[in-house]
């Protein structure tokens, strides 16, 4: 078996206008790009022994499906977790919440900013109660963060 084939898989799943990174409003989200971030998490992923799949989408039903995948890979045994920024769908989605319950997989919530010292409207999460860890305000540096944890999470 070769290393990659024993690599477990860190599914990082980014939602709606996350795709936007470096041009949205930089002085909440930096300057930073979605294609810096994955490099990052590629770097984050060798250093810790996981395979990357790194993936954006602007849908719900899109990131519920990708959720559902997890589930699978998850009972297969090949699943180190997911970690993931829904974006605005983290105030808004019940969807998502019983997705990722009635998959029991093993999730993080993340967030670039600091959502609990922005709108009222952003301090309210649907993921938290059904995420392994929730983790906010480290800037995109969070995601080589969450990718460290899921790794101990899993060790
Ligand atoms: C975000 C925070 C959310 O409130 C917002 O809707 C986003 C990005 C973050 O990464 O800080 O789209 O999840």
């Amino acid at each position: 078996m070769t290393a990659q084939e024993m690599n477990k898989t860190a599914l990082i799943l980014n939602g709606p206008n996350l795709n936007l990174l470096g041009t949205r409003e930089p002085a909440v989200y930096g300057a930073h790009t979605l294609a810096d971030v994955e490099a990052l998490c590629a770097k984050a992923c060798a250093t810790h022994g996981l395979t990357l799949d790194f993936r954006q989408s602007n849908h719900e039903g899109e990131l519920v499906d990708w959720l559902h995948e997890a589930g699978g890979l998850h009972a297969a045994g090949k699943l180190a977790g997911v970690i993931l920024n829904a974006g605005a769908y983290t105030h808004t989605s019940v969807a998502l919440h019983d997705a990722i319950k009635g998959t029991g997989i093993t999730l993080i919530e993340l967030h670039i900013s600091n959502v609990f010292a922005r709108e009222a409207f952003r301090h309210h999460s649907y993921i938290s109660p059904v995420a392994k860890a929730v983790m906010c305000g480290f800037g995109v540096n969070g995601y080589a963060l969450a990718v460290a944890g899921l790794a101990q999470l899993q060790a």
